[in-house]
């Protein structure tokens, strides 16, 4: 039974023909004009590149206020369960539609425990990849290989979903923490039966033989919370990509390695390392604010400010507000300054101050600051967008699987206006 709530129809006049075409209406009085028979009816199709007023699916995963700057996971919202959750209990709450209850979310526990090794033969791919190998391109090899490790999840997707999306959410963890391991030449650190997930993450990335890490409570609520502020936001690019993938009839894995592809573009997940590059060059520049939000403001300058603006966000992303709240209580109880900080705050503050912004309605997003509580973390820059896709894994998941049990479920493939040559006769090679 669909939950959209009925509407009035539009109506569509073309070559003075009238056509009516159904209105839907979302639970939170989101509304869209469902366009399924317009071709049929009409023989014509609609053009919307980038997909800026396309719906592609109905979702019951992920709302999403641009105007009034909200986000709900499953009807909670982003605020209260970025507060009160751990990332794993967000992750269940994505892939099964509500948060665990004790029993359920031990089981969980348990079964990303059982999960958290990879294949030995797996270690030696490290060693053939170059040295400074960007680590968004190892994680999608190496998650794609998991297809040929775990071959079960091509025969009945759904019927195996729940133990391969707790095997994927605790392996690309060490997955993630053995590419950087590899990267600084360091020993392997295996994952603890005794440690969280999120201290296993940072145990695995910083522990060594003779520097042992102290996992402290603080760094793995940071880290939780950015992984909760991560792990979905409806139909961005790779989530649209994991799903159009998983369309064809692809498995989870390779849907998911995917995704991790186009997370790593430098106008979407790409951007938090994008950040952290601008803020050291403005601070090597004598932080000359102003020449790079004049250079942003040229339109004939390619430069743009990375962690500025958002396709759907035309106020404060909630999550920037909340990561850049927490930057400071981290900081201050790791006993971190960080001059990036007071540069991106500073930047903030010119922008949102300057009329080419305001009236364009770009504001800080999700990446803006989050850099600097990686950085605080220890984390390396080239490692953020990794640390990106380990939060949004759950949310892949949940979206993979809701388009894979939809009835309606078909292959996605959009259609075109085509602008080439005419038709036209064959010219032989001997009069070209
Ligand atoms: C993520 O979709 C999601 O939900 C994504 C995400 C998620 O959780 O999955 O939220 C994660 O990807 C966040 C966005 C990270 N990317 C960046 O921070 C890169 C910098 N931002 C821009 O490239 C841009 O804002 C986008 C890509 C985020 C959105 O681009 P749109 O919606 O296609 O808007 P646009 O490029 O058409 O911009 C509209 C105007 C243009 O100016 P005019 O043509 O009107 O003169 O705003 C300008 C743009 O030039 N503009 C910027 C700008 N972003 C937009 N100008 C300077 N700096 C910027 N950052």
């Amino acid at each position: 039974m669909s939950k959209e709530k009925s509407a009035p129809d539009a109506t569509l006049t073309v070559e003075g023909k009238t056509y009516s075409l159904p209105v839907v209406f979302g639970t939170e009085n989101d509304r869209a004009i469902d366009i399924g028979t317009l071709l049929q009816q009409t023989g014509y199709t609609t053009l919307d590149p980038g997909y800026k007023n396309t719906a592609s699916c109905t979702s019951d995963i992920t709302f999403l206020d641009g105007k009034e700057g909200i986000l709900s996971y499953r009807g909670y919202a982003i605020e209260e369960i970025a507060e009160k959750c751990v990332f794993i209990e967000v992750a269940f709450l994505l892939v099964h539609g509500h948060l665990p209850n004790p029993t359920e979310y031990e089981n969980f526990r348990q079964l990303l425990k059982r999960f958290a090794l990879i294949h030995e033969d797996m270690i030696h791919f490290f060693d053939h990849f170059p040295p400074n190998a960007p680590p968004m391109a190892i994680l999608s090899v190496m998650v794609n290989s998991l297809s040929s490790y775990y071959p079960e999840m091509s025969d009945d997707p759904l019927k195996t979903l729940d133990a391969t999306a707790a095997r994927l959410i605790s392996k690309i963890r060490t997955i993630a923490a053995f590419t950087y391991k590899k990267s600084v030449g360091h020993p392997l650190v295996y994952p603890r039966p005794d440690l969280n997930y999120c201290g296993n993450f940072l145990n695995m990335m910083f522990d060594k033989p003779v520097h042992p890490y102290t996992v402290r409570p603080e760094a793995v609520a940071a880290l939780n919370k950015l992984l909760i502020l991560h792990a979905d936001h409806e139909q961005n690019c790779s989530t649209s990509t994991v799903r159009l993938v998983g369309s064809a009839g692809v498995n989870l894995y390779s849907s998911i390695s995917a995704g991790i592809n186009a997370l790593w573009g430098p106008l979407h997940g790409g951007a938090n390392e994008a950040v952290v590059t601008m803020l050291e060059t403005i601070h090597n520049d004598g932080d000359n604010f102003k020449k790079y939000i004049d250079k942003a403001k040229d339109r004939s300058d390619p430069f743009k400010l990375s962690g500025f603006g958002h396709r759907v966000y035309k106020t404060f992303d909630p999550r920037g507000k909340i990561i850049k709240e927490a930057c400071d209580d981290l900081l201050e109880v790791l006993n971190v300054s960080d001059p990036l900080l007071d540069i991106a705050r500073r930047l903030e503050e010119i922008a949102l101050n300057d009329q080419y912004f305001v009236e364009r309605n770009l504001f800080p997003n999700v990446d803006f600051y989050s850099g600097i509580i990686y950085r605080a973390l220890g984390i390396p820059t080239n490692m953020f967008t990794v640390m990106f896709a380990l939060g949004r894994l759950p949310g892949w998941i949940a979206q993979w699987k809701e388009q894979q049990e939809d009835p309606n479920g078909k292959i996605g493939r959009p259609r075109q206006v085509y602008i080439g040559e005419p038709s036209r006769p064959f010219v032989p090679m001997s009069k070209r």
